[in-house]
């Protein structure tokens, strides 16, 4: 088939201000090793006033696309979503996320090379916290959705791990390290998630960074762990220090399983495309990549299965 293939820069911003070129074989050649995105990104919301969305649909128009292929999160997937049911828009879905926080997709690109570069962070944490006999907390991203931490937490060997769809008590915390160290270790390792639960005894939230709200709508989060850290010195006094892995997350070469999915997602989102199966998700389910009606990423939120969280505590206190 003769497909034509367009890149939009920074995604809705370059349909706005109509930043589109034709990507041929030769600008994609040689993309498997890179993370980020060769088409940059932003946060623009086409759907910000009626004037912005009517600029968006006449460019989109003018070039006489068949269709747009949307890749990334929870954010994006759900403009997309919006832009096949209000605007009757040709889309297809791709889930692209270090969250792996998409609903109606076991996993998101990137997702796998996230964990790997978290763990490996954890590990690298571990030499100083054993030689130093330090508490270490470690932030990790991952916005409501604890797969990072837990995951990354599993893997790394965590002593503890606050992930948002849990909620935890800084005394079982306390009480779980105290123990550890009775038992003769002298150094733990926490993994906080950056939207992690934590309470006092009388279910205050004692931890929280919620400020400010992007185009998408959504908070910004970052920093908690150095809120868990304070509380945690202060009750154990143990020397406790706080690393905030960051946008290092973010970044680096994909691991292979992550380059397997995004060359199996791209390659599915095309046969659909081309057979005109508009409004559906690429999404990746029992070790299989299917199409799911694009609706399905508003079905639900996507959370941490209990059981990963009831395999982390097996190895916490
Ligand atoms: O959605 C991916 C993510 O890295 C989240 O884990 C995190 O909360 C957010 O993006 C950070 O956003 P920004 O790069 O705008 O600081």
């Amino acid at each position: 088939t003769d497909i034509k293939v367009y890149g939009i820069e920074e995604g809705f911003l370059g349909l706005y201000e109509d930043h589109i070129h034709e990507m041929t074989n030769y600008e994609v050649s040689g993309v498997l090793p890179r993370g980020g995105t060769i088409l940059r990104s932003s946060r623009f919301n086409p759907f910000k006033d009626d004037k912005v969305l009517s600029k968006c649909l006449d460019v989109y128009n003018a070039h006489k696309f068949d269709g747009l292929i949307v890749i990334g999160g929870d954010g994006s997937l759900g403009i997309a979503n919006d832009l096949y049911q209000k605007k009757k828009f040709p889309v297809i879905g791709i889930p692209k996320t270090i969250d792996n926080d998409v609903f109606g997709t076991d996993r998101t690109i990137g997702f796998n090379t996230a964990v790997q570069t978290a763990m490996e962070a954890i590990d690298r944490l571990h030499t100083t916290a054993e030689s130093h006999n330090f508490i270490m907390i470690v932030e990790v991203m991952g916005r409501h959705c604890g797969y990072l931490a837990a995951f990354s937490g599993i893997s790394g060997g965590a002593d503890f791990i606050l992930v948002p769809e849990v909620d935890v008590k800084l005394s079982e915390v306390v009480s779980s390290i105290r123990l550890r160290h009775k038992r003769g270790k002298n150094f733990s390792i926490l993994v906080v998630s950056e939207d992690a639960n934590i309470f006092d005894d009388n279910g205050v939230r004692l931890a929280e960074t919620k400020t400010v709200v992007d185009e998408y709508g959504k908070i910004k989060l970052g920093g908690i762990g150095y809120q868990v850290k304070q509380l945690l010195q202060k009750e154990l006094g143990f020397e406790t220090r706080y690393t905030n892995l960051g946008h290092v997350q973010r970044g680096g070469s994909p691991i292979a399983v992550d380059r397997l999915l995004a060359t199996w997602y791209g390659s599915y989102a095309v046969d659909l495309a081309v057979k005109g199966d508009w409004g559906k998700l690429v999404a990746y389910v029992d070790n299989q990549v299917v199409a799911k009606d694009i609706s399905v990423v508003r079905e639900g939120k996507k959370q941490l299965p209990q059981k990963f969280y009831d395999l982390a505590k097996l190895f916490f206190g």
